[in-house]
């Protein structure tokens, strides 16, 4: 009884026409999409959730990932090929990265030769467990080289949990962040819900992505019910994330 009150607010139900910036669905490069079965299940489903723009974001990690220019133009390439006609109709995919903020990182950015999400948005990112040590000279390089840096998932390194001041200083430098939709859940665990929490009620984000790397974090995402606070907020950062990124 009463449940016309206690309409559940599906986070799915935003992402119509929702351009995705961040996701790992190009076979074979990195953590996510295994192979091109794979990639194209990850696309089938979250077409099925109405993402219709795709900006996929290898991970670029000396350490692990060494991709290049070569192996993202190639893995693309290799998608582009096996999807159909109909499909690829009703799409758009534009290839990016994600970029570890390394020393492998600092050369590329003095040879200016990144690939970003869209005119000179890049997206980085940062160890789970420390900061690089030269964290701000690195993101100054990255300004004073032309480009935006967007950080991914600020919520995720948790060595800022117990520093919560240190986001604003990170917008100061000029850091765009990037929530991760499922941090809005306790997917990564509490604490990254609660900063997630606190971010958003901070106006601190500017962008939300998927980070989809697998399957369930597309059956996760499609089950994530929010509060309605958060359902009203999290639509105004959906719409500047589509203003700012589609294509079409
Ligand atoms: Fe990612």
């Amino acid at each position: 009884m009463f449940h016309f009150f206690s309409k559940k607010l599906f986070l799915k139900d935003l992402l119509e026409d929702f351009v995705d910036i961040h996701n790992h669905i190009l076979p074979g490069i990195d953590d996510g999409a295994k192979n091109i079965e794979d990639s194209l299940r990850l696309i089938k489903k979250m077409k099925a959730l109405g993402i219709k723009q795709f900006i996929p974001t290898p991970h670029v990690m000396q350490d692990f990932y060494p991709n290049t220019d070569e192996t993202i133009g190639d893995a693309y390439q290799v998608l582009l090929g096996a999807l159909d006609s109909k499909l690829l109709a009703s799409i758009t995919l534009n290839p990016a990265a994600e970029y570890m903020m390394d020393s492998h990182f600092e050369s590329l950015l003095e040879s200016r030769n990144l690939f970003t999400l869209k005119k000179n948005y890049v997206l980085v990112e940062m160890s789970y467990f420390q900061a690089p040590i030269n964290l701000e000279d690195i993101i100054f390089k990255i300004k004073t080289q032309g480009y935006i840096p967007v950080l991914a998932h600020p919520e995720r390194y948790s060595f800022y949990h117990n520093h919560l001041e240190y986001y604003e200083r990170l917008k100061q430098l000029g850091c765009i962040f990037q929530l991760n939709l499922l941090s809005l859940s306790d997917h990564y665990g509490k604490n990254v819900e609660k900063t997630a929490s606190y971010l958003m009620n901070e106006k601190l984000i500017d962008f939300v992505g998927t980070d989809i790397h697998n399957e369930k974090h597309i059956s996760k995402l499609s089950n994530l019910v929010l509060n309605k606070r958060k359902h009203e907020d999290l639509k105004e950062i959906i719409n500047h994330t589509n203003r700012t990124f589609s294509v079409i």
